[in-house]
């Protein structure tokens, strides 16, 4: 059904660019990817997934608009997803601005380069549920007020709103998946499930001893990053673009991911879990729970992976890693090369 058709991924080289590419290969779409060109190129997830070679690479950086210029000529897309960004939310609080122009006024650039170059795309936009921010009313829906709690969550606001108005203004078909928290063995390390998935595996095997943590009360709706992608694509599929709650309906709190984490391995986190202060943020999204109705009435999408069997997949996953690297085997991931947290000095965050 797809056979010929061309999509372009912006982020390609980031978890869902990784998933989706996979997906949009498999349907026999002509994928194009977007990266980054910098001193040591980040592939690794592609070489996980063996679509490495599949995919055409495009370089570009958000903030360039004749980059992105580019990426559009060359790929002439029929679908082009939007998933590139600055999306750690920590690090919004100490780069708010360039977190501004790579989250938030990118999309204004790439949709106004649709209009004008090929209004014809289908566009889809990476929206987030840490819009709501501090709107703990749940579950939240589509229509529910959005408050940002953080620079990373204004800048995507800004960008989920550009992408509405296009549709409303120009007729683009334009959509915004608001994807509430989803995970994966494909995660970045920054983020707290893989950092907990991956602590957890390095404490089993010797390679450490302790897990430092902030805010461990937040509750997020975490699920399955394969599914999530799965949903982008159906939105863009749609005669009529909108946009999407993407969720499970469940909330976990942070706490209960670790415990959970730490169960798999019949360890008990009191011996090694550490509360510190460097990695609680000015301000923290305290509950996020979603209400996936439009998109299993509409796509007929809904999550299949339930919380446990997520931290089973990530803990496995990075367990199985540290036990092949032990054994000196070389294979494509990250965790080896990542820099120590502990040994990273940001800003003070309260002044
Ligand atoms: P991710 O793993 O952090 O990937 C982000 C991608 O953006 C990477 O390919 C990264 O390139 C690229 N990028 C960052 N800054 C760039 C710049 N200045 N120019 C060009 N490319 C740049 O994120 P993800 O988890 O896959 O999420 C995909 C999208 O969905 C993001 O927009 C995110 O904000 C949004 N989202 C994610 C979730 C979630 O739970 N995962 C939920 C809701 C929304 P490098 O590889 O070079 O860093
Ligand atoms: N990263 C991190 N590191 N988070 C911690 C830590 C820690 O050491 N300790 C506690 N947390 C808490 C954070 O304060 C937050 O409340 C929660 O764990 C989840 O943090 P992250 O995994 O960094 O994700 P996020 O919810 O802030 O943002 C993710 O989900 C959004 C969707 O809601 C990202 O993927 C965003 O790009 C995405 O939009």
């Amino acid at each position: 059904m797809s056979q010929g058709r061309r999509a372009l991924i912006t982020g390609v080289t980031g978890q869902d660019g990784a998933y989706l590419a996979q997906l949009l290969l498999g349907k026999g779409y002509e994928v194009y990817g977007t990266f980054r060109r910098s001193s040591s190129p980040n592939f690794w997830r592609l070489h996980v997934l063996d679509i490495a070679t599949d995919i055409q690479l495009v370089p570009i950086d958000l903030s360039d608009a004749s980059s992105l210029l580019e990426a559009i000529r060359i790929a002439q897309p029929d679908e082009l997803y939007n998933l590139a960004a600055q999306s750690f939310v920590g690090t919004s609080f100490e780069t708010p601005l360039s977190t501004a122009e790579v989250s938030g006024l990118s999309t204004a650039r790439l949709v106004e380069m649709v209009r004008h170059l090929k209004p014809d795309t289908r566009f889809y936009q990476a929206s987030t549920s840490e819009m709501f921010g501090s709107n703990s009313e749940v579950p939240q829906s589509e229509t529910s007020e959005m408050v940002p709690m953080s620079p990373y969550a204004a800048a995507k606001l800004y960008a989920h709103g550009i992408t509405r108005m296009y549709r409303e203004a120009y007729g683009l078909h334009a959509s915004a998946g608001i994807l509430f928290n989803h995970e994966s063995p494909l995660r970045g390390l920054e983020f707290v499930t893989r950092k907990i998935s991956n602590a957890v595996a390095k404490i089993k095997v010797g390679v450490t001893d302790s897990l430092h943590l902030g805010n461990l009360e937040a509750r997020r709706d975490w699920g399955y990053a394969p599914e999530y992608v799965e949903a982008m694509w159906l939105m863009l599929q749609q005669d009529e673009p909108a946009d999407y709650v993407i969720a499970t309906g469940e909330s976990h709190s942070v706490r209960e991911f670790t415990e959970a984490a730490f169960a798999l391995v019949d360890l008990d986190p009191e011996q090694y879990l550490r509360h510190d202060e460097r990695f609680t943020r000015p301000l923290d999204v305290p509950l996020l729970m979603g209400d996936a109705t439009r998109a299993r009435e509409t796509l007929g999408w809904q999550h299949a992976t339930s919380f446990q069997k997520l931290v089973e997949v990530m803990v496995r996953a990075d367990l199985e890693r540290w036990q092949s690297w032990q054994a000196g085997k070389t294979f494509p991931w990250d965790a080896p090369f990542h820099t120590d947290e502990m040994r990273v000095i940001t800003r003070t965050l309260r002044v």
